[in-house]
C-alpha cells in the first residue's frame, strides 16, 4: 500500500513562495523597527532628568489683564519658578519682557518687592504698569543698577534670542546677589527641529513681522509653532544654505517673494533682527557658555515626536541624518532648555535650588 504524499495546498505554497522571495525586505524592516525602538528608548533615557517636584501646586494670583493677555507658556514658566523659589519680598530683574509685561505683573501680584523688566524693543502695551514694576528699554547688559541689586533674574523664551550670551552672563554675575537665583528658558533652540524660528509675514514689512513677538494684532503667515504654517522641514535649516533653502521652499509651492523673505528671516541676512533673532546656537553650546559663568542645573525639553514628520518606517528624515554630522543627537532632539543658575561656589558639590517655597508655604497666601 502506498502512502499518499501530502502536498501543501496551492494557496499556502504561494504564500510560502512570496515570503521566501520577500524575506530580505521583511528582515530589514523588522530590524529597522527594532533599532528604531532601541534608539528611542536610549533617547528617552537621555532626556529623563530626575526632577523633584513639590507635592502641591502653588496657587498663583493672576491679575485680570494677565489672564486676558498671557500666552499659556508665560503662566507655566512662572509656575516652574514659583514652585521652587519663594519670590515674596524679592527684587526681580526680567530679561526680555513681553509686550503685555505679563511675567512682570505676575511677580508683582504674587508678592515680589520690585520688578525691573528689560527689552531691546520699545514696543509696549498701553496698559498702565502696577506700582513696583518698571521697564527699561535696552540691552539687559546695559541696565544701570548697582551691583548685587537682584535676588532673582528671570528670562523666558529668551535663551535663543540673546545675541551675546557671554556679555549677558557677565552682567548677570554683577547684578545678582550672592545667594540669588537665575532662571532662564528658551525654545525652540537653533539645533532643534524647528530652531529656524520662522516668524514671517510679507505685509506690511518683514521688519514689523520680526518685531511682532508677543503681539496679537499682527497676523503671521509663516510661523514655526504651527505645523500647518511652518514651510520648513524639520532640521532643514541646519544643513541648507540660504540659496538651497529658498529653492526648496519654491519647489514646495511657497511663492518666490515669500520664499526670499522667509530665507532672509531664518538666516538674518539683512541683519534686521537685532535682539530678536535666533542666536544660531545649539543647546549644548548655550549650556557650555552658561556653565562657564555659573553653577547650572539644566532640563532639556525634548521635541514632541511626530512620527510622520521625522521618519517613516523605512528612512530617517534626510536633513536629520545630515545634521548629525555637525550636531549631537541630543542637541537635534532638544526643543528647548530650562536652566537654573547660581553663582559658582567651589564648596557646593552639586547644584541644587532650595525649594524654599515648599518650606515656607504657599507664596500666594503670604
Ligand atoms: C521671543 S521674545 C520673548 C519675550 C517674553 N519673555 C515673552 O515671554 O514673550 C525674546 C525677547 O528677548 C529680547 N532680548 C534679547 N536679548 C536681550 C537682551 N540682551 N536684553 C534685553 N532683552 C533682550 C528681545 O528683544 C525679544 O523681545
Amino acid at each position: 500500500m502506498t502512502t499518499p504524499i501530502r502536498t501543501a495546498p496551492g494557496w499556502l505554497a504561494s504564500v510560502i513562495g512570496l515570503v521566501a522571495r520577500l524575506r530580505r525586505v521583511i528582515w530589514w524592516t523588522l530590524t529597522f523597527e527594532l533599532l528604531n525602538k532601541l534608539d528611542k528608548r536610549r533617547l528617552l533615557r537621555a532626556f529623563v532628568i530626575p526632577r523633584v517636584r513639590p507635592e502641591y501646586r502653588v496657587e498663583i494670583r493672576i491679575p485680570d489683564y494677565v489672564r486676558e493677555s498671557a500666552a499659556p507658556y508665560q503662566i507655566e514658566e512662572f509656575r516652574e519658578l514659583i514652585e521652587r523659589v519663594d519670590i515674596r519680598g524679592k527684587r526681580i530683574l526680567e530679561i526680555g519682557s513681553d509686550y503685555h509685561m505679563c511675567s512682570a505683573r505676575l511677580f508683582q501680584a504674587n508678592g515680589a518687592r520690585a520688578v525691573v523688566g528689560t527689552n531691546m524693543g520699545d514696543w509696549r502695551s498701553d496698559e498702565a504698569l502696577p506700582a513696583g514694576v518698571e521697564i527699561k528699554v535696552g540691552d539687559v547688559s546695559d541696565v544701570a543698577c548697582p551691583p548685587e541689586s537682584f535676588d532673582i533674574i528671570y528670562g523666558i523664551a529668551v535663551l535663543e534670542h540673546i545675541a551675546d550670551l557671554e556679555k549677558v552672563c557677565r552682567a548677570i554675575k554683577t547684578l545678582l546677589r550672592p545667594d540669588g537665583v537665575v532662571y532662564l528658558q528658551g525654545q525652540p533652540l537653533w539645533s532643534g527641529p524647528s530652531g529656524h524660528h520662522v516668524w514671517y509675514h510679507p505685509e506690511p514689512s518683514a521688519e514689523s513681522a520680526a518685531s511682532a513677538h508677543g503681539r496679537v494684532d499682527v497676523p503671521v503667515l509663516y510661523r514655526f509653532d504651527q505645523a500647518e504654517r511652518n514651510p520648513i522641514p524639520d532640521w532643514a535649516h541646519l544643513v541648507l544654505g540660504p540659496d538651497e533653502m529658498e529653492g526648496l521652499l519654491i519647489r514646495n509651492g511657497v511663492p518666490a517673494s515669500h520664499a526670499a523673505g522667509i530665507t532672509r528671516f531664518v538666516y538674518n541676512l539683512g541683519d534686521e533682527k537685532t535682539g530678536s533673532s535666533s542666536n544660531f546656537q545649539s543647546a549644548g553650546a548655550i549650556l557650555d557658555i552658561l556653565a562657564e559663568f555659573f553653577d547650572i542645573e539644566a532640563e532639556r525639553i525634548p521635541f514632541d515626536i511626530d512620527e510622520e514628520r521625522i521618519h517613516s518606517s523605512t528612512k530617517k528624515n534626510t536633513y536629520y541624518r545630515r545634521a548629525l554630522r555637525r550636531y549631537s543627537k541630543e542637541d537635534l532632539w532638544t526643543q528647548g532648555l530650562r536652566v537654573w543658575m547660581r553663582h559658582k561656589t567651589e564648596s557646593r558639590a552639586a547644584f541644587r535650588i532650595e525649594r524654599d517655597a515648599l518650606e515656607s508655604g504657599n507664596p500666594a497666601s503670604g
